[in-house]
Order: C-alpha cells, then sequence, then structure tokens
C-alpha cells in the first residue's frame, strides 16, 4: 500500500496527477492529510476542483511554529503509519509536512519517495532548503524533476541507483487543467490579456520582514505604472495576515484579491502580459505557460527557468524590479519547458509497481 502524505496548496496540486495515476492503475493507496493548509481556498477547494477523494486521515496540525508544527505532525503521521504499515510512503515539495512525513517513514523503516527531489537554493535561510534537504536524505526513492537535480543529489552522495529523473508532476497538472479553466473569469475581474500583471508573495524571508515586503510592494507598483497596467495579487493568508499586521496601506495599481482556485489562477497566470513572484511552483508554471516571469529573490531552486530565459531573479530592491521586468518582456518567448512533456506521474507511477513487485 502507498501513504500520499500532502499538506499545503502545491502539495495538492503537484500531487493531484500522482493520485489520479494511483487511480487509474488501481494501485492500493491512501491520503494523509497533515492540515498545515486548512482555509478553505488554500486546502477543500483543490480537493474540490481537482476531483481528489477526501482524505482518509486528517491530522489537523494547522498553523504554529516550526518547531511545533513539525512535531505535531511528526507524531500523527507516526501513529497513523505504525497502524497503515504502508509499504511506501510519497511526499511532495520542501514544505515541513514533507519533512514530518519524510522522517516519520525513515525511522519506522517504511521506504521513502520523494517527488521533486534535488532542487537546491543553496540558501539555508530558508525554511524549505532545510525540509527539502533532510527529506532527500531520508528518502529511499528520489524523483528528480531534470537531469540537473540528479546531478545534485549525486554531488551530496546520493546512489545513482536511487534517484530517477521524471520530470515535474506540475506538467501534467497544468497540462490536464489549462483545458479546463473557465474562459470568462478575465472578463469577470475586468482584466484583458496581456494587459495586467500577476503577482503571487509568501516566502517567509520576504513577508515577515516589513522593509523587504514594502520593498517588494514599491517594486510592483513602479513596474505597473511603467507598464500603465494594473497588478492583481492573490494574496497568501500569510502575506494579507503580515499586511495588517505591519499596517500597510496600499492605494493605486495593486489590487488584492483572495486567494483563486486553481482553474481561475491558470487562466489569470496564462493571460498575465508579466508574472513577479516568489513562488516556487509560480516560477515553473510560467516557463510553461510561456509568460515572463521576474522572481522578487536572490536565488532559486529552479534554476532551469532562468537558464532557458523565462525567469530573472531580481530580489526586492524597487530599482531592480522594474529593469528586470524591462528585460524579460524584450526577450523572445520560444524558451522550452525543461521540467517535462507531461507524463511525471505516469513515470513515478510505473517505479513504484516496479519497487512494489520486488
Ligand atoms: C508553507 C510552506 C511553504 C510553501 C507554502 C505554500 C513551510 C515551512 N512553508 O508556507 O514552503 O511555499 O506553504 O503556500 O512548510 N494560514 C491560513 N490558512 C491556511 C494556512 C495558513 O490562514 O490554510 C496562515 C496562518 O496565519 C499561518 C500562515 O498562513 O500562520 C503561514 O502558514 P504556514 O503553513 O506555516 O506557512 P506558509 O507560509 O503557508
Ligand atoms: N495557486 C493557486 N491560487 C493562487 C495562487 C497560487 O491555485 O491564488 C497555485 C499555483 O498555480 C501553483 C501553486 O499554487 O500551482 C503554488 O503554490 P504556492 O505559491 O503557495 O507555494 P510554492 O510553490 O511557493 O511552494
Amino acid at each position: 500500500m502507498i501513504s500520499i502524505i500532502l499538506g499545503t496548496r502545491p502539495e495538492i496540486i503537484k500531487m493531484s496527477p500522482m493520485i489520479s495515476e494511483c487511480q487509474r492503475q488501481r494501485m492500493d493507496y491512501f491520503i494523509l492529510h497533515t492540515g498545515q493548509h486548512y482555509s478553505y481556498n488554500m486546502d477543500k477547494v483543490f480537493f474540490e476542483q481537482l476531483e481528489l477523494p477526501e482524505a482518509k486521515y486528517n491530522l489537523d496540525a494547522g498553523s504554529g511554529m516550526h518547531g511545533e508544527q513539525t512535531g505535531k505532525m511528526l507524531s500523527g503521521i507516526e501513529k497513523v503509519l505504525i497502524k497503515e504499515k504502508p509499504d511506501i510512503v510519497l511526499v511532495q515539495g520542501d514544505t515541513n509536512t514533507v519533512l514530518a512525513g519524510a522522517l516519520a517513514a525513515a525511522k519506522l523503516h517504511i521506504k521513502v519517495g520523494h517527488v521533486e527531489a534535488g532542487l537546491r537554493s543553496f540558501d539555508r535561510r530558508m525554511p524549505e532548503e532545510i525540509n527539502r534537504m533532510l527529506a532527500d536524505h531520508c528518502s529511499d526513492y528520489l524523483f528528480a524533476p531534470t537531469g540537473r537535480s540528479k546531478e545534485l543529489l549525486l554531488k551530496e552522495g546520493i546512489d545513482d541507483a536511487k534517484i530517477f529523473v521524471t520530470g515535474n508532476t506540475i506538467v501534467d497538472a497544468v497540462f490536464q487543467n489549462l483545458k479546463l479553466a473557465k474562459s470568462d473569469f478575465l472578463n469577470e475581474m475586468g482584466l484583458k490579456e496581456k494587459e495586467y500583471i500577476l503577482v503571487t508573495a509568501h516566502r517567509e524571508e520576504n513577508v515577515d520582514d516589513p522593509d523587504r515586503f514594502m520593498n517588494i510592494f514599491n517594486g510592483i507598483d513602479m513596474v505597473s505604472k511603467e507598464l500603465g497596467v494594473p497588478a492583481v495579487y492573490p494574496i497568501h493568508p500569510r502575506s494579507r495576515k503580515m499586511m495588517e499586521k505591519f499596517g500597510f496601506n496600499l492605494d493605486g495599481n495593486i489590487k488584492l484579491i483572495e486567494p483563486l482556485d486553481y482553474l481561475n489562477f491558470l487562466k489569470i497566470e496564462a493571460g498575465a502580459k508579466l508574472v513577479l513572484t516568489d513562488s516556487g511552483g509560480v516560477q515553473e508554471e510560467a516557463c510553461i505557460l510561456g509568460v515572463p516571469c521576474v522572481t522578487l529573490r536572490d536565488n532559486t531552486e529552479r534554476p532551469e527557468t532562468v537558464e532557458v530565459g523565462s525567469n530573472i531573479l531580481a530580489g526586492i530592491d524597487p530599482d531592480i524590479i522594474v529593469e528586470s521586468a524591462r528585460r524579460m518582456l524584450a526577450r523572445d518567448k520560444s524558451w522550452k519547458n525543461p521540467f517535462g512533456e507531461g507524463k511525471a506521474a505516469e513515470k513515478i507511477g510505473r517505479i513504484v509497481k516496479m519497487i512494489q513487485a520486488r
């Protein structure tokens, strides 16, 4: 039996092709949700829209300090794994849920498969960097999205035989859902194709720091004014909370909206003139959708996007954000998506079956 452990918005989206694959192949599996994300628009909306079965377990771990949150998940996951005795646990990405899932399973001698293994920003101030490194080193099977991720894992001493280059399941998710995206959403929002900027920002190191967060807002405002188009920002609950805490009051060109469901988000992303983001998944999706991206960070664990030319790292200096937007918009958009052809879940499913048959 396979245990799919997930807990946050990007994990639900990126695991959804894996769950569909388990259903298609009639594999025996169950979903364990840690409850790291719990608001309707960060969690349930994706289960409904992507037609995913309800999780068999939800640990309701909720929000908290890193240790507190991870600790709750670790002890909850351990109990479920002891009861269910799966032969393999699958985790995806770099959140606290992933760390807890990989660690709990490894200590119980249950095989761990890490989907999206081998990403490195080389910035240990990011909680995600710690999570992804530890998860990779606890894992028995590492599903690397690109050859580059595989190389990074080999350099860290991980055995070649454990690593499989599969592509990233985000490509599967985009291909499967883009065609379902409602066509009148932009109209409803009062937006015209290629006449607005899409913004997402939620990284702890950006939005928990008032100066960095304010710089980001200033940069967005300047880009929006220079291009003469509005900026739309479906705001992550962490960022909303921080804005309120810092007493930020925006006027002008930045339109804050609630987090979107996946189909509407894909629609607004595909139609954007430019994406400004600090999200990992959004850097990948912009690359896949052919939309120019400026990343509001100094580094990225998705350097493939920078190499193919779909993304520029700007950091948070407003002048550099504006300059990066100019450079990105001047580029030819015919880059090639480096994350695979949308068959990652199928490949991972085949490998998992092979492992189970051993
Ligand atoms: C987490 C991940 C991050 C990932 C992001 C995806 C870690 C360390 N961080 O960050 O890597 O990019 O998810 O979106 O695992 N909140 C709600 N409703 C929710 C969830 C959160 O209101 O459903 C608010 C709470 O105020 C909470 C804050 O957001 O304190 C942060 O949530 P948390 O899960 O700790 O981290 P994220 O910033 O969401
Ligand atoms: N996303 C969404 N609605 C939104 C913002 C993002 O559905 O309002 C999706 C987006 O398409 C991508 C994923 O959420 O697939 C990215 O998640 P997030 O930025 O929260 O986390 P990260 O990828 O940085 O870990």
